[in-house]
């Protein structure tokens, strides 16, 4: 895993959006896989700037989003499918064929789930896959004690995690209980996968996720064993890594062509990490 400690969240955000530039700018007809929650959303408004002033194209992106709630339809103001659309694809130029998201309505909802997941395969696997990291370790909504081998599926989530996105429904006991959810395995099939977090709330998660063991108890530990993974964090959320230093130094002796926040045209290839 490479591990990215910028000065702050700004910065922070704009390394992740230029990562996600460098992606469209060598394969215009990325697959993406996103995510929703109030860290990404500077990472859209920089994409969003980026399509305005320098013209990012979206037109053949293919996207993936992780998760919905289950009972919200996609018009629904507390849907991710709204979420994204504020943020993002109502601000760019994809096509909305383009665009694949869990229903939340789905009626057979395990049936709806495999089509999920040969959606993803039909069009060759997610190239890149963008995540947040939940206080108690989840990705995607993969809570503890999630599989790390699970697949697209019907997940409860956790009253902490509720409380934390109370915001729209106006109280955590107004959120839905049950959400779909890509899978561990899923995101860990992603060619390549990005984490950002932000903020001394989510420093215990990061430490567990970057220098813990790999356990179900934190779902995101699992990005350890992902053979391209960068995990990208501010000096706050960075605050309980014991390697910090060490992570500072191998940034900072990166050679040009491997920096994330290099010009897309003086990559020569991606970083492994
Ligand atoms: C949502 C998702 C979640 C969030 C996580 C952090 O699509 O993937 O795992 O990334 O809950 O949310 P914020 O960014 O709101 O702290």
């Amino acid at each position: 895993m490479e591990i990215i400690i910028k000065p702050n969240a700004a910065e922070a955000r704009l390394e992740t959006a230029n990562l996600l530039r460098r992606q469209l700018d060598r394969k215009s007809d990325s697959v993406l896989g996103l995510a929703t929650g109030s860290t990404p959303i500077g990472v859209y408004a920089l994409l969003v700037g980026m399509h305005a002033q320098d013209g990012l194209d979206f037109s053949r992106v293919r996207t993936f989003n992780l998760d919905e709630y289950v009972g919200l339809g996609s018009d629904h103001p507390c849907s991710y499918r709204q979420f994204m659309e504020e943020h993002l694809f109502g601000r760019v130029n994809i096509g909305v064929g383009n665009i694949h998201f869990p229903n939340g309505l789905a009626r057979d909802i395990t049936k709806h789930c495999d089509e999920y997941e040969a959606a993803i395969q039909k069009v060759g696997g997610i190239d890149l896959q963008l995540l947040g990291i939940g206080r108690d370790g989840h990705i995607g909504f993969n809570e503890p004690s999630s599989s790390l081998a699970s697949r697209t599926r019907l997940k409860t989530i956790t009253p902490q995690t509720s409380a934390d996105n109370a915001t729209c429904f106006g109280g955590a006991d107004k959120v839905p209980h049950h959400v779909i959810t890509m899978g561990v395995g899923t995101i860990m099939e992603a060619r390549q996968c990005v984490l950002i977090a932000t903020g001394s709330a989510k420093a215990t998660a990061v430490a567990q996720m970057a220098e813990g063991p790999i356990t179900a108890d934190c779902p995101a530990s699992v990005l350890q064993m992902h053979p391209r993974c960068q995990l990208i964090v501010d000096e706050e959320s960075a605050g309980r890594l014991k390697r910090a230093e060490y992570y500072r130094w191998v940034y900072d002796h990166k050679p040009e062509w491997q920096r994330c926040g290099a010009a897309p045209k003086a990559v020569a290839a991606g970083s492994r990490s």
